[in-house]
């Protein structure tokens, strides 16, 4: 039998992998964290995700790592991640979806006033909002990858204007774009609703701090179903407290769980969920996984592969 294939994660039992695995491959030497991982020599394939640092290192044997996310900074956290194995990341049409879903709920409710709305209820208050009209709702999306552009091209879709922006130069029909250090404040000018779904890398850290937060129009809104790493928090709160910001709907945070004592849970215009915008199903994920392992086996070229220069 071939090498044997790995859950590393805490999140789940990895139940859910091994019956989806063993239904595109047939039978597998499949480990768990949770289970053991018996001689790790024998392990070939690891789907990994947050691994403690140096543990996928002791994996002699290795010869793919799989993230079971779509982003892939919990696997470059590790200063130790052996050189030379590929990483693959999963392609998961479901989070995909779901993640648009995430950022067009949050910007609906706030461009149709709905919080408003539910004060005035509980205040049995009937009263109108002002309405700005959809073709005057900008929308913003910071990264254009597979989640970005979906999600930018149904903004665009229900009428907002939309634009997006990554690293490098994307063109994409309808969506205005613009990249690079010199088309970031452009950008931001021009949001009233900015989406994050950038890659946490280097160059992304820290990247949402005062000057950019001060860049965007009064008012703007702010969506993050990305990483909290990319947030400078009292940037964030100093531009909410001073009603620069109209608000925030935050999925990820610099720290997970975020601290019961963290200023967001209370705030009055910040709505938080628990890392939840877009969770990984094995099932729509899987199929990129089991093509990787047979191309891995076949000794063909990956799909899916991640530059850890790039960090995506
Ligand atoms: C979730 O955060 C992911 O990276 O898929």
């Amino acid at each position: 039998m071939a090498g044997a294939i790995a859950y590393v994660s805490r999140d789940t039992d990895g139940v859910a992998w091994r019956k989806v695995l063993e239904a595109g491959l047939g039978p597998i030497d499949y480990r768990t964290l949770a289970g053991g991982l018996g001689n790790t020599d024998e392990i070939e394939i690891a789907l990994a995700w947050k691994p403690k640092p140096g543990l996928l290192a002791s994996f002699r044997n290795m010869r793919m790592i799989v993230s079971l996310g779509m982003g892939v900074d919990h696997l470059l956290a590790d200063d130790r991640l052996p050189e030379g194995v590929p990483i693959t990341r999963i392609m998961d049409d479901g989070l995909v979806g779901q993640m648009s879903e995430y950022a067009i709920y949050w910007a609906l409710r706030h461009h149709r006033d709905i919080d408003r709305y539910e004060a005035s209820q509980r205040a049995r208050t009937w009263k109108p909002e002002e309405f700005v009209d959809t073709i005057h709702r900008r929308i913003g999306v910071m990264g254009l990858g597979t989640i970005g552009q979906d999600t930018a091209r149904k903004f665009a879709m229900l009428g907002f204007p939309t634009a997006g922006w990554s690293r490098t130069a994307k063109e994409i029909a309808g969506i205005e774009t613009f990249h690079g250090a010199d088309g970031f404040r452009e950008f931001l000018a021009r949001t009233d609703i900015l989406v994050d779904v950038l890659p946490l890398t280097r160059d992304t850290k820290g990247l949402l701090d005062g000057k950019a937060f001060s860049a965007l129009p009064r008012g703007a809104y702010f969506i993050n179903m990305a990483r909290g790493g990319h947030v400078v928090d009292v940037d964030l709160l100093a531009a909410l407290d001073s009603e620069h910001l109209g608000g925030a709907a935050l999925d990820v945070f610099n720290t997970e769980p975020l601290p019961p004592d963290h200023p967001y849970w209370t705030h009055p215009r910040v709505h938080v969920t628990p890392h939840v915008a877009g969770a990984t199903n094995p099932r729509t994920a899987s199929p990129g996984v089991i093509e990787n392992i047979k191309r891995l086996r076949a000794g063909q070229p990956l799909i899916n592969t991640v530059d850890p220069k790039t960090g995506y």
